[in-house]
């Protein structure tokens, strides 16, 4: 029996369609800065003056809104045929927090898919032209479902310089193929081999190497703090300059598919 196609997908196309380019921000271990990457580069890329939506797609955790300092009680999407997300620090700001309140949100398998298509075929991306993704470690239900219908979205895979780390980063970057950008190592100690290139990254991906910053826990929670740490001054030079680098010679992204399409 064939199941009828989720009409859900051609809403998330055409949302997607409103924005320029989607990044998103994969790891393979969990820990090791998404999240704290994805809400930096969005503070960054805004204050470049280019439009950013930040998208938080850890469904079941859920934890970008505590590094912009959100609180779900008092900030969220605006409904206009659709949810407008709300602006927070210069950045549209769409979490599952807004939905659940902070509450956990224990979802398997489909329950995480179709929160997920409900979450982008609703949201909004008004003036978007880079929509920033924070997603959960390892080969997630999220990673999966954007693979599947998010087109040819570009993936930043996050590491530490460790060598399991690493290991693991280079099988996932297999999964992600041609969409890999970058491979940015985080929190690398003074001293450590910045060039440090797992097996099997094409030699085109650019490996970037961020600075462990004990400033940066302190800074949670405070966008502005968090842009005077090292570490974000770091994150600009590299990451941002490689993102504002795609955004100045976007080549056209194809549309969505309904289909997972080789990496
Ligand atoms: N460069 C850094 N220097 C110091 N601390 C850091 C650095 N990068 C991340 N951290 C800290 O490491 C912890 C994990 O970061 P974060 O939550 O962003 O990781 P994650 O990959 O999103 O985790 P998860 O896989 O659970 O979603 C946080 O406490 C964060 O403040
Ligand atoms: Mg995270």
């Amino acid at each position: 029996m064939r199941l009828p196609a989720d009409p859900r997908l051609e809403a998330v196309s055409e949302r997607l369609r409103e924005v320029g380019e989607v990044i998103v921000f994969a790891s393979s271990k969990g820990g090791v800065g998404k999240t704290l990457l994805s809400v930096t580069a969005s503070l960054l890329l805004s204050r470049r003056g280019v439009g950013v939506g930040l998208l938080d797609l850890d469904i079941t955790n859920p934890t970008a809104h505590l590094v912009l300092g959100v609180d779900p009680a008092r900030v969220g999407p605006v409904e206009e045929r659709g949810l407008v997300p709300p602006e927070v620090s210069g950045v549209r700001f769409m979490s599952p927090t807004f939905f659940t309140q902070g509450r956990a949100a224990p979802l398997r398998g489909e329950y995480v898919s179709s929160a997920i298509r409900e979450v982008l075929s609703i949201t909004r991306w008004v003036g978007v032209d880079a929509l920033v993704v924070d997603t959960p470690p390892g080969m997630s239900d999220e990673l999966l479902e954007l693979l599947t219908y998010a087109g040819r979205f570009r993936a930043m895979v996050v590491s530490t310089p460790s060598v399991l780390a690493l290991e693991s980063a280079a099988r996932l970057s297999e999964v992600l193929g041609s969409r890999v950008e970058a491979l940015v190592l985080n929190m690398c100690s003074e001293g450590e081999p910045s060039s440090r290139r797992p097996e099997g990254l094409g030699e085109r991906v650019p490996v970037y190497a961020l600075p462990y910053d004990g400033e940066v826990e302190e800074a949670v929670g405070d966008p502005r703090r968090l842009l005077s740490t090292r570490f974000s001054r770091e994150v600009d030079r590299q990451v941002v300059g490689h993102i504002a680098g795609l955004l100045g010679s976007r080549r056209p992204r194809p549309t969505a598919t309904s289909t997972m399409s080789p990496p």
